[in-house]
């Protein structure tokens, strides 16, 4: 866990490095700093990712130390169960009793959750993995931000906007001195301290270059950099992880073999898994997860996605709605409902991992308006916010009329904060 207020180290464990925030100790690894006990720092996904001066931190702590106990008390009170509600079948009662106490439910039994059309019984199931999410990770909420540095993309994924498929499509790639201006700016006027670059698989780059805008972000800025640029080669990914990229995310799209080569035809699921055991070993924090409603996709499936996700030692799940984009394969096919995301994401909190970060998407907020709220109160605790320049975003048209794509970066961080604050929630990368 990591927060976006600095911490003040305690004492070191060999390369790890104990953190203080407010009498809450925390771990992180320390791969780029000289550091000696009293040093504040920055630390995310684990990793130390900026030391800075003791004055400006204490300035900080000053600000913050109030509201970091108000939040937890919002966050708490909101999070309370009331199981003894009227009305909830005996079945579905004693299965959420089991999973609330940390007990692991069978397939059977997190299938029926999947399976569930009653609003009033999948509203308790998303209220139990809100209170599973906040018995284990407290009141944290990751705000990475994301830039799409190219929509040039060789794949032809039958689901996706910027597939090779989409052909009148004008695309854009953002040189590296634009890139690093970009993650400037998202760094030092924003104050993000996690950064995702994601591009299509785009040949038009050299490792080299995007090697030496990471390390050039990673040097001068200190952020936690995530690199998302498909399937690239173990070369690359070494290279990349030397240059200072911390994180690797790529979903796997769907467990499901056979619906795999379905939608990305000519590719195979194993080469994708084995890529995201690749990155796991160098030391990247993997994001990964699948598509909800793809054509054909069974409750079965999803569940396998998300045992699958927590198999690959995933450290965010990303889960978000298929939604058909008319320029490919998948045009006229359906997009999911809104509950099929909530119980895919309130079941993953439920049978993952205690400290298993949980993404609400941009997808998921493109098919309901209300899905940030929703998702963070039925077991979700991160989101990612777009710093993509805004000339680019609507070319990076993965899907069509993707939400916030017309909304500048001080909005969406504004409106961002403001939701947290309502629900208690502390930004842990931004600020
Ligand atoms: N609907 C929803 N998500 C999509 N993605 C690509 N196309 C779509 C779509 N039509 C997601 C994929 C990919 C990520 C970058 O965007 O899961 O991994």
């Amino acid at each position: 866990m990591c927060y976006a207020i600095p911490g003040r180290v305690t004492s070191f464990n060999q390369e790890t490095v104990i953190i203080d925030y407010f009498g809450e100790e925390k771990k992180a690894h320390n791969d780029f700093y000289e550091l000696k006990v009293g040093d504040y720092v920055y630390a995310q996904g684990g990793f130390v990712v900026k030391k800075i001066p003791p004055d400006e931190a204490l300035e900080i702590l000053s600000v913050w130390k109030e509201t970091f106990f108000d939040l937890q008390e919002i966050d708490l009170r909101l999070s309370r169960l009331n199981l003894e509600a009227q009305g909830i079948p005996r079945k579905t009662g004693l299965i959420l009793d089991k999973l609330c106490e940390g007990r692991p439910a069978s397939k059977e039994e997190l299938l029926y959750f999947l399976n569930l059309d009653d609003p009033f019984q999948i509203e308790l199931l998303g209220k139990s993995a809100n209170f599973v999410r906040q018995k284990n990770l407290k009141n944290s909420c990751c705000v990475h931000g994301i830039i799409e540095i190219s929509s040039h993309c060789s794949q032809r994924c039958s689901y996706c906007g910027i597939s090779a498929h989409h052909q009148s499509l004008s695309r854009y790639r953002m040189g590296c001195e634009e890139i690093y201006s970009v993650a400037f700016d998202a760094v030092e006027k924003y104050g993000f301290k996690a950064l995702v670059l994601q591009s299509g698989e785009d040949a038009g780059y050299q490792t080299e270059e995007l090697a030496g805008v990471i390390r050039k972000i990673r040097e001068e800025l200190g952020a936690l950099i995530f690199i998302s640029f498909g399937e690239i080669s173990i070369d690359a990914l070494d290279e990349y992880y030397q240059a200072g990229a911390r994180g690797f995310l790529m979903r796997f799209e769907t467990s499901n073999p056979v619906l795999y080569e379905k939608v990305r035809p000519g590719n195979h699921l194993e080469t994708r898994l084995e890529l995201l055991r690749k990155a796991y070993e160098a030391g990247y924090l993997i994001i990964t997860g699948a598509l909800i409603g793809l054509p054909g996709q069974t409750p079965e499936d999803i569940l396998n996605d998300i045992h699958l996700a927590n198999e690959l030692k995933t450290e965010m799940l990303s889960f978000g709605p298929f939604i058909p984009h008319p320029s490919t394969p998948f045009a006229c096919e359906k997009k999911p409902l809104e509950t099929d995301v909530l119980k895919t994401l309130a079941v993953a909190r439920l049978c993952s991992d205690p400290e298993s970060k949980i993404l609400v998407t941009t997808g998921f907020e493109t098919l309901t308006p209300q899905a940030r709220k929703t998702g963070l109160m039925a077991g979700a605790n991160s989101v990612m916010l777009n710093v993509t320049p805004m000339q680019y975003r609507k070319k990076y048209c993965i899907y069509p009329h993707r939400a916030h794509e017309d909304e500048e970066i001080a909005f969406q961080i504004q409106e961002t904060i403001s939701l947290l604050k309502s629900l208690g929630r502390a930004p842990t990368d931004l600020g």
